[in-house]
């Protein structure tokens, strides 16, 4: 038993009891000696427990808010903010919740496996209304907790039903993704993905990474928008990419936190999951609905496993539902009736797609923006990696040191690794940044 100073050893109440309650049963009953009330100095039992550090993404919000600067620009946490720098609920969302309350929504449990009108509109969404997979019963799909929750599930499955097998990680990726396997028990390896010197792709060593891979790995692959870089392969690169798990029986296991959200159109960012599934592959992929919807805080996603045959898309689901139920029972309710009210309402659609090519618009603007302003400071350096890259973020190639520069001298915050959330970012306050930017490279 670990240090318990300051409990006498007659007493019988357990050193966690209130005072309070301690005094009570003195007073009924008389039992607990004077010497038995717990002292609320002595140690506790997890003195040993060290001070994690903080969320490499998270932790950033954190020092973000302690920072008493006009200036401050957080750029760390991948969230959608207005031009204002305001965080964004979209009128979609708005006009569901009020046309869900306006039927009188419960808030009994949901089946283990989630809502039954969002996991048809999430496997379309995925897949394409029509796609065979979902006439012929061959998707296994569970509404889980947001694209953390559902990665975390597909891990657990992965950890029961294919031990032993590594899951191979871009490097570099979403830094949850290492946790997320770590936890679940899964052995996770890397592939090579950021080319440093062109700042790009480096296509021959992801491919050479997934060549060695023993038979059977798992590769995860990221949609669209891959988190950190910006940088996704091109068509031709998938075909290649396809080739390879083909080849090697690999599984691709896609993580699609952004679907809609990099490109404004939900069709052209899914296409790398549906060209998987073109060429006969069966894939598994977890679904977001943080940025595309703006529902992060209400925790919608999906785990989809697309099989080639109903029998086996029947058994994984029955046991992925085991899974599910011990973790967290079965999934929340109210995000996934406004993702399946705005999925399924064809005028709420059209009016999410527009407000999403509205969003990735604003980022797009804001790239452009911030491309131009550093080329204004600093003509001789390549500055197109910017432009080029998609999404949500950019992988500037600043170094743990020069990102110090960013936070200490000018407020911005920013992941270690060098990644900013243009998504945090507005038109005004560009050239503040490129200044940051162009300061940090040319003295650091
Ligand atoms: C690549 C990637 N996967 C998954 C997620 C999960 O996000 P959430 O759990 O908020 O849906 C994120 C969020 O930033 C991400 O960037």
């Amino acid at each position: 038993m670990v240090a318990m100073k300051g409990l006498h050893t007659r007493t019988q109440v357990p050193f966690t009891q209130p005072l309070r309650s301690a005094g009570r049963a003195r007073q009924h009953c008389c039992v607990v000696p004077r010497a038995a009330v717990a002292s609320p100095t002595k140690e506790s039992r997890f003195t040993s427990v060290e001070q994690a550090p903080p969320d490499p993404i998270l932790g950033v919000s954190e020092a973000f808010k302690a920072d008493k600067s006009d200036l401050k620009l957080n750029l760390g946490v991948g969230a959608y903010r207005t031009e204002e720098l305001k965080p964004y609920v979209l009128d979609v969302v708005k006009k569901a919740e009020k046309a869900l309350l306006d039927k009188g929504e419960n808030k009994e449990y949901l089946p283990i496996e989630g809502l039954a009108s969002f996991r048809s509109a999430t496997a379309e969404l995925l897949l394409g209304p029509t796609h065979p997979a979902i006439k012929e019963k061959r998707i296994a799909t569970l509404q889980s907790l947001s694209g953390t929750g559902s990665l975390r599930l597909g891990a657990s499955f992965i950890a029961r039903f294919l031990p032993g097998t590594a899951v191979y990680l871009s490097n570099p990726t979403w830094g949850n993704h290492k946790n997320i396997l770590s936890d679940s028990g899964v052995e996770w390896k890397n592939y090579r993905y950021f080319d440093p010197e062109t700042v790009g792709l480096d296509f021959d060593g992801m491919m050479e990474d997934i060549k060695s891979a023993p038979d059977n790995s798992i590769i995860m692959l990221h949609g669209c928008a891959h988190n950190p870089t910006g940088i996704d392969p091109t068509e031709e690169q998938w075909a290649k990419i396809a080739d390879l798990c083909i080849e090697k029986n690999h599984l691709p296991f896609f993580d699609v936190a952004y679907q809609g959200f990099a490109s404004g159109s939900l069709d052209e960012d899914a296409y790398a999951p549906r060209y998987f599934l073109e060429r006969g592959l069966e894939i598994i992929a977890a679904q977001s609905y943080s940025k595309n919807l703006g529902l992060y805080g209400e925790r919608v996603g999906a785990l989809n496993f697309v099989l080639s045959d109903s029998n086996s898309a029947q058994r994984v689901m029955s046991q992925a539902k085991r899974l599910a139920r011990a973790l967290y029972s079965n999934p929340p309710v109210h995000g996934a009736r406004i993702a399946a009210e705005v999925v399924g309402q064809p005028d709420l659609f059209d009016e999410w797609r527009e407000e999403m090519q509205g969003m990735a618009g604003r980022i797009k603007t804001v790239r452009q923006k911030l491309y131009d302003e550093l080329v204004k400071l600093n003509g001789d350096k390549d500055w197109s990696f910017i432009t080029n890259q998609i999404g949500m973020f950019s992988f500037t190639g600043l170094s743990p040191a020069q990102v110090e520069n960013m936070t200490k001298k000018h407020h911005v915050y920013m992941t270690k690794d060098g990644r900013i959330s243009m998504a945090g970012l507005n038109n005004a306050k560009t050239e503040y940044l490129a200044k940051a930017i162009d300061d940090s490279f040319r003295n650091h």
